[in-house]
């Protein structure tokens, strides 16, 4: 898959890149490429943010600055875009990321996200060249930086051959596997630590009754995120 964050923060992504499921992605052939808007902006000073209307606090990202961006990176016009692939702004009040979402992104051939930085968006970004707008969680973020790396870390590692094994997206936290229940807990060595010992039944090799037992956890765990 190809995606590709517009952000005036590039270098933010440097370490991203450098974390071992994505190289791994990467590695694959599919590709996560940053944008700055501020390259094809055409203000003086090559700005890229205003003074909101109304009034009020902070900088907004501009709708002229934005679709300029859009359109030296894809050609035509824009407004078409979303029609052919999933373009999504990052900001704190749109559609809340889960599982479910992040898998369907996954099997997108292309995305494109968003990051607001100041007070956001022109809302005429949103609502005339995005398909959607993503939000991580109900709390504020200063840019949509992080978010993206949230997205694309969720996304990218549902592509098979990102993680080590390929079972370990499977039946993780979330997933269809787990009926959207949390993960069940995981131990290791020492089965005996300070007297906490590890469940009997992990270390029993019964393999039906291992996987009855990890049900049971990750169901008490708590029911399925709606
Ligand atoms: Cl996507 N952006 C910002 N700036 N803050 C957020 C967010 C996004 N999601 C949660 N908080």
């Amino acid at each position: 898959m190809e995606i590709d964050v517009f952000t005036l923060f590039p270098q933010a992504f440097d370490w991203f890149r450098e974390q071992r499921h994505v190289r791994n992605a990467l590695a694959l052939g599919h590709r996560l490429d940053c944008v700055d808007p501020r390259e094809s902006s055409t203000l003086a000073g090559r700005s890229v943010d205003d003074t909101p209307f109304g009034g009020g606090a902070g900088m907004v990202l501009r709708v002229d600055v934005m679709e300029a961006a859009l359109r030296a990176r894809y050609g035509g016009d824009p407004v078409e875009l979303p029609r052919r692939r999933r373009v999504i702004a990052l900001t704190p009040g749109g559609r809340v990321l889960d599982d479910a979402w992040a898998a369907e992104l996954a099997a997108q051939p292309e995305l494109t996200l968003l990051c607001g930085r100041y007070e956001g968006f022109d809302e005429r970004i949103v609502e005339h060249l995005c398909s959607d707008s993503l939000s991580i969680g109900r709390y504020v973020l200063a840019g949509g930086e992080l978010a993206a790396m949230v997205v694309c870390d969720a996304v990218l590692r549902k592509l098979p051959g990102s993680l080590g094994h390929a079972e370990s997206a499977v039946e993780e936290s979330f997933s269809p596997a787990l009926e959207g229940r949390p993960e069940y807990p995981h131990y290791t060595r020492p089965a005996d630590w300070r007297g906490w010992r590890v469940p009997d039944v992990l270390l029993s090799g019964h393999h039906e009754q291992i996987r009855a037992w990890r049900r049971e956890r990750s169901r008490a765990r708590g029911g399925p995120l709606q």
